[in-house]
């Protein structure tokens, strides 16, 4: 927790208070990102809820998250050959208006019935790899810290297996540190728990 803590303290970003202009200038922001999430929603889904194996959904993640995700894809340092480039097509402003646009959004609840031996495996490493410090009940816990609980499980599974083979970074190796030569079945218990989490 105390890890947890002092590395949440880290990411805080400062933010400002909205006046009258801003306000309007939002308004205005919101209908340009509607319209430039159309670009997205093939892929992402009209309502941020993906449809698509391996696309996560994006509906009700941090803002902060999603904009440090896609100044991640652009700078290269998190690699995508899909999304790459996308968010280089993307201006400060423009990724600003979609991560909010979709922060938005109704968080997606996961269709399919959960699988009660992989939910208990899950919910026992979860404790026990101290998943909960940073991600209890799979709540974006902190505002870069993304939400699990009703993103898709293959998106999960591969997002976790991606920080164990140091394919994915983290903010201070967080990610990398938590799945430190995990199991492959660990993997798969712990995005089935989180996923399926209301
Ligand atoms: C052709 C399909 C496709 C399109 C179009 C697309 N994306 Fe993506 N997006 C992906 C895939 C696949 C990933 C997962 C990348 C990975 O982790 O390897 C992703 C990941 C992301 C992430 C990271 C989410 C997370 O949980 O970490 C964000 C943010 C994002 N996309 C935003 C957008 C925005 C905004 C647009 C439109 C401007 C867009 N995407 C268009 C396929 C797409
Ligand atoms: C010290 C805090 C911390 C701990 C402990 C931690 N995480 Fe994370 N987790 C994060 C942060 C921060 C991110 C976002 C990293 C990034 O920007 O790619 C993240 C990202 C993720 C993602 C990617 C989600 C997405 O939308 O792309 C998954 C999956 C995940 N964590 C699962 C876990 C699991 C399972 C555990 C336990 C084995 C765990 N985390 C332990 C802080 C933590």
């Amino acid at each position: 927790m105390l890890r947890a803590a002092g590395i949440a303290a880290s990411f805080l970003l400062p933010s400002a208070p909205l006046g009258a202009t801003e306000t309007d200038a939002l308004t205005e922001a919101d209908a340009l990102a509607g319209e430039l999430a159309q670009q997205c929603a093939s892929c992402h889904g009209e309502k941020g809820i993906s449809l698509v194996e391996g696309v996560p959904s994006l509906a009700g993640q941090p803002e902060a998250y999603l904009t440090r995700q896609l100044d991640r894809f652009r700078a290269g340092q998190r690699s995508s050959t899909t999304m790459q480039p996308i968010a280089s097509r993307l201006s400060e402003s423009q990724t600003t208006a979609l991560a909010k646009h979709y922060a938005r959004m109704p968080v997606p609840q996961i269709p399919n019935p959960a699988d009660s031996e992989l939910m208990a495996k899950g919910q026992t490493l979860a404790a026990s790899r101290v998943c909960d410090g940073c991600h209890r009940g799979g709540a974006a816990t902190h505002e870069l810290v993304p939400r699990l609980a009703g993103q898709r499980e293959d998106y999960l599974r591969a997002a976790l297996f991606a920080y164990r083979d140091r394919e994915r970074a983290s903010p201070e190796g967080v990610m990398a540190a938590a799945t430190d030569r995990m199991p492959d079945e660990h993997i798969r218990a712990l995005a089935h728990f989180f996923s399926h989490l209301p």
